[in-house]
């Protein structure tokens, strides 16, 4: 994760930024706080990132790189305002800890891509039309080792696969069909017929935009609906509130970059 301490909605590259807006970044830092609290408390460990002056999206942390098995996939943003946050992520893997594998493809890490150990052997879902660009999908398939499965993005709102689809078991999903092609709906449909369909409230209050361990989901405090349909499944929904991030175009899962050895 990385604080928000210079967040800033300065330029506007998805639908949600509005530069005339008021941004209150200390709040931001706060909300943030609450959500790195909530996931100590619920026992993960998480590592910081130190955030830099005139990268005032640092805070979403999930973009820089996207990491499976121990190898980091680096990033390669699509617009330039963000391009200098790949070099800072890339610091971070610099360690015995980790593999790192350099992109030659425009990608934006995890916002980008999700992984599910226990789906089909082990499966990297992946979204394009809107940042990622279709041949880093084959580029992450090489560089990981496992298969990637492409899925077309086509509302502008969910620029990202990140705010349309997130893994809340090893090996199923939750996801707004509204935010995919025909064509996309039907691939997921087929590969995952238990899936947890959200409906457009939950996608467009950031409900989507999750982190869950497989029994706790941490989700945006306004997708009250989706909160009910993961505990009607079984889950726990714990609930963090970010309305400061919104104006960023990003919720819980944005600000987590998660490390899987
Ligand atoms: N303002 C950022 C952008 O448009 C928000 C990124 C949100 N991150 C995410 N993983 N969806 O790039």
């Amino acid at each position: 994760m990385c604080s928000p301490e210079h967040f800033a909605v300065e330029y506007a590259i998805n639908p949600w930024m509005d530069v005339t807006a008021p941004v209150d970044a200390e709040l931001a830092v706060k909300q943030w706080d609450r959500l790195r609290e909530t996931l100590v408390g619920l026992g993960h460990e998480v590592h910081l990132l130190a955030p830099e002056p005139g990268l005032p999206d640092m805070v979403y942390a999930a973009n820089g790189a996207f990491v499976v098995d121990g190898t980091a996939y680096g990033a390669r943003f699509k617009h330039q305002q963000r391009a200098a946050e790949a070099a800072v992520h890339r610091t971070f893997y610099d360690s015995p800890d980790w593999r790192f594998i350099a992109p030659n493809e425009t990608n934006e890490g995890e916002g980008d891509f999700a992984y599910l150990p226990e789906a089909h052997g082990g499966l990297i879902l992946a979204g394009y039309g809107f940042r990622t660009e279709l041949p880093a999908h084959a580029e992450a398939q090489e560089a990981l080792g496992r298969p990637v499965v492409s899925l077309r993005l086509v509302d502008p709102r969910f620029y990202h696969l990140d705010v349309a689809l997130a893994s809340i078991d090893d090996g199923n999903i939750v996801y707004y069909p509204g935010a995919f092609s025909a064509a996309t709906q039907k691939v997921l449909a087929q590969l995952f017929p238990d899936a947890i369909v959200a409906d457009d409230d939950d996608a467009l209050a950031f409900g989507l935009n999750l982190v869950s361990d497989g029994a706790n989901v941490v989700l945006n405090s306004e997708a009250t609906r989706l909160a009910g349909r993961l505990k009607a499944a079984g889950y726990t929904p714990v609930p963090v509130e970010l309305a400061e991030l919104k104006k960023g175009g990003g919720s819980v899962k944005c600000c987590i970059a998660e490390l899987r050895h």
